[in-house]
């Protein structure tokens, strides 16, 4: 008796490997693995989504209709021209099941996040890695890996995991130099943790302007709505239009959506988010270089930080967890000598100084 035998694109896919979030038998864990938002979530947002409860024997809007307006407005962009998706993860996915033909390729900067090498991978493309220099992206290198068959280039600005981040300047010259029919994703997921980096921009303009360019944000980070699964992207509209084709039609849940819409509007808790970040990120470098560990510059709400050798950042990871203070190993992305720490509230990066020194000491 064999089963129902599944596709052999998706045979070789290994699950996603999140990042820690218990310690066994620990009561409280200090979790910066997963780059959650420090201040956890709006006080409005968390009111929207509580008097969502009344509705929720109700299907919610098949096209997220409020939200699409709130994004709109905030973004001052046109509405027909927006997706939403559990999570820019599902946008992912979208574009992929949109764009993907057996034998097509897709490009990434060779550190990319894991969620795109899924998503390609089960439409049985093939994932092509760009060399980095020094864990920035190098666009010169992805331009050279394009051929006939590439679909979709993917680029995170920041980048997670090594939360670097290149001018717009280079993400124009990588739009410039793709053929029409590869669509670029640019993904923003930490976009707004980059204001300060010079010459840095979001690629909104560019998605409006472009015929091949996708631009994904997310709820996830700035927002601290990583729990209720909300994304959204604009670009062109035949884009927007393919992927909405495949894409279920009640993806969102009204809660969500409502949590969202309050959370956009919340420009408070937005800065001080932003303010965190800034604040944490820079005590968490000049406390690392004060010990002699190098990181990767960070435009991003985490900082990595690189060693000599993958068993020292292994040690590191375990003595921490093993004191319930969990980062995140990268072995699965194919950079065991590194870690990377979220930036988290000024209590648990405390109690990670203090460990982080035991741990070295010891
Ligand atoms: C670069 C990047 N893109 C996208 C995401 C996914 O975000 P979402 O929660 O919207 O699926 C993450 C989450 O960690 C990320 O690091």
């Amino acid at each position: 008796m064999t089963g129902p035998v599944p596709r052999p694109a998706i045979r070789g896919i290994g699950v996603y490997v999140p990042g820690k979030s218990r310690v066994e038998g620990a009561l409280r864990a200090v979790k910066l693995s997963a780059n959650e938002n420090a201040l956890g979530t709006s006080p409005k947002a968390r009111a929207a989504y509580l008097a969502a409860a009344d509705g929720l024997f109700r299907y919610p809007d098949v096209r997220a209709g409020a939200l699409r307006a709130a994004v709109a407005r905030k973004f001052d962009i046109e509405p027909e021209r927006l997706i939403f998706g559990v999570g820019s993860d599902e946008i992912f996915t979208l574009a992929c099941m949109a764009y993907l033909d057996l034998g097509d390729n897709a490009v990434q900067p060779e550190w990319g996040f894991a969620a795109w090498r899924l998503a390609v991978a089960a439409m049985g493309a093939e994932m092509r890695n760009a060399p980095e220099r020094d864990y920035v992206v190098d666009v010169d290198a992805i331009l050279d890996r394009i051929d006939a068959r590439t679909k979709i280039v993917f680029l995170a600005n920041p980048a997670n995991p090594t939360g670097s981040a290149i001018p717009y300047t280079e993400v124009l010259r990588l739009q410039r130099g793709l053929p029409e029919t590869a669509l670029l994703v640019l993904d923003g997921a930490y976009a707004e943790f980059a204001r300060a980096m010079p010459g840095f921009d979001a690629g909104l303009d560019l998605a409006r302007r472009a015929p091949n360019v996708l631009m994904t944000r997310t709820f996830s980070k700035l927002y601290g709505l990583a729990g209720l699964r909300v994304g959204w992207a604009y670009g062109p509209e035949s884009v927007i239009a393919a992927l909405d084709r495949v894409r279920l039609p009640f993806n969102m849940t009204a809660p969500g959506e409502a949590a969202a819409i309050a959370a956009l509007e919340d420009d408070d808790f937005a800065r001080a988010s932003i303010a965190h970040v800034d604040r944490e990120r820079a005590a968490l470098e000049d406390f690392l270089h004060g010990l002699g560990v190098r990181t990767i510059p960070s435009w991003a709400n985490f900082v990595t930080l690189v060693f000599d050798e993958d068993a020292r950042a292994r040690a590191i990871d375990e003595r921490l967890a093993g004191r319930g203070v969990l980062v995140r190993g990268l072995a699965n992305y194919g950079m065991a000598n590194c870690l990377r720490v979220t930036t988290a509230s000024a209590e648990d990066m405390a109690a990670f100084r203090a460990e982080f020194e035991l741990t070295l000491a010891g």
